[in-house]
């Protein structure tokens, strides 16, 4: 175990929430990884809330372990929340390796992963809450030196108000889903600017394009 504040070190805010991706194994040792908001306990807990119609929820179910992938790369929330966007609808495997404390995948492109046991899982409605134990806490050696960028905190925000959008156009709640939807065009003119032509402007494209889609099917 690591020095007790680890978690704070690496910008986690107690009772707050942070923004990640989940790694786990299904039943058959198949990876999958899926972006998850993390509220931490203290220095040694935190917990998930996890929707359980999501496969993450199946496998931490299932497999009581998973990992926490640290990353601020839009790319790696995009292809890890709309798998769609993947060859085969999939993550490639080659993205995964094995994590030596527990039974599940990390990915290895990211910051740093922080490898959890459940120790709990409540919940009567349509979420559950999850409780871990943070088992190993890892960081990657490659120089995550990064300028702020306004387009990557835009697409992480397009992307999190694109998840609810569908939500709320699937629940007929128009309102909030007008609302997201002023948010994301909001976002895309400001990606537009600061990185035209660019994975991230392309990224918006894909948003664009599905919330359309979505909108269509009402
Ligand atoms: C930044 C971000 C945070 C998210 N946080 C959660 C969360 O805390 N709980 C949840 O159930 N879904 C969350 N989602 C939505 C899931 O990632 C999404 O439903 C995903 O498709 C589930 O994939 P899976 O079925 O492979 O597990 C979040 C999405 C984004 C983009």
């Amino acid at each position: 175990m690591l020095p007790s504040d680890e978690l704070t070190k690496i910008g986690f805010v107690r009772n707050g929430i942070v923004e990640t991706i989940v790694s786990t194994f299904d039943k058959n040792q198949n990876p999958i990884a899926a972006p998850m908001g993390i509220s931490s306990e203290d220095e040694k807990h935190f917990t998930l809330s996890v929707y359980k119609t999501t496969k993450t929820y199946v496998n931490l179910k299932e497999k009581k372990c998973g990992v926490v992938n640290i990353t601020s790369d839009p790319i790696l929330f995009h292809r890890t929340v709309f798998k769609d966007v993947n060859p085969g609808n999939k993550l490639p495997k080659d993205w995964f390796t094995h994590a030596s404390k527990v039974d599940a995948p990390y990915l290895r492109n990211t910051d740093a992963f922080i490898e959890f046991k459940v120790t709990n899982l409540t919940g009567s409605g349509e979420k559950a809450k999850i409780l871990c134990r943070v088992q190993k806490i890892a960081k990657s050696k490659k120089n995550s030196l990064q300028v702020y960028h306004r387009a990557k905190s835009a697409v992480i925000e397009s992307i999190i108000h694109a998840t609810r959008i569908e939500v709320f156009i699937v629940s007929g709640e128009e309102k909030k889903a007008k609302e997201l939807v002023d948010l994301v065009n909001h976002y895309t003119k400001i990606v537009n600017r600061v990185a035209p032509n660019s994975i991230y402007s392309e990224i918006m494209s894909d948003i664009q394009t599905r919330i359309k889609k979505w909108t269509k099917k009402r």
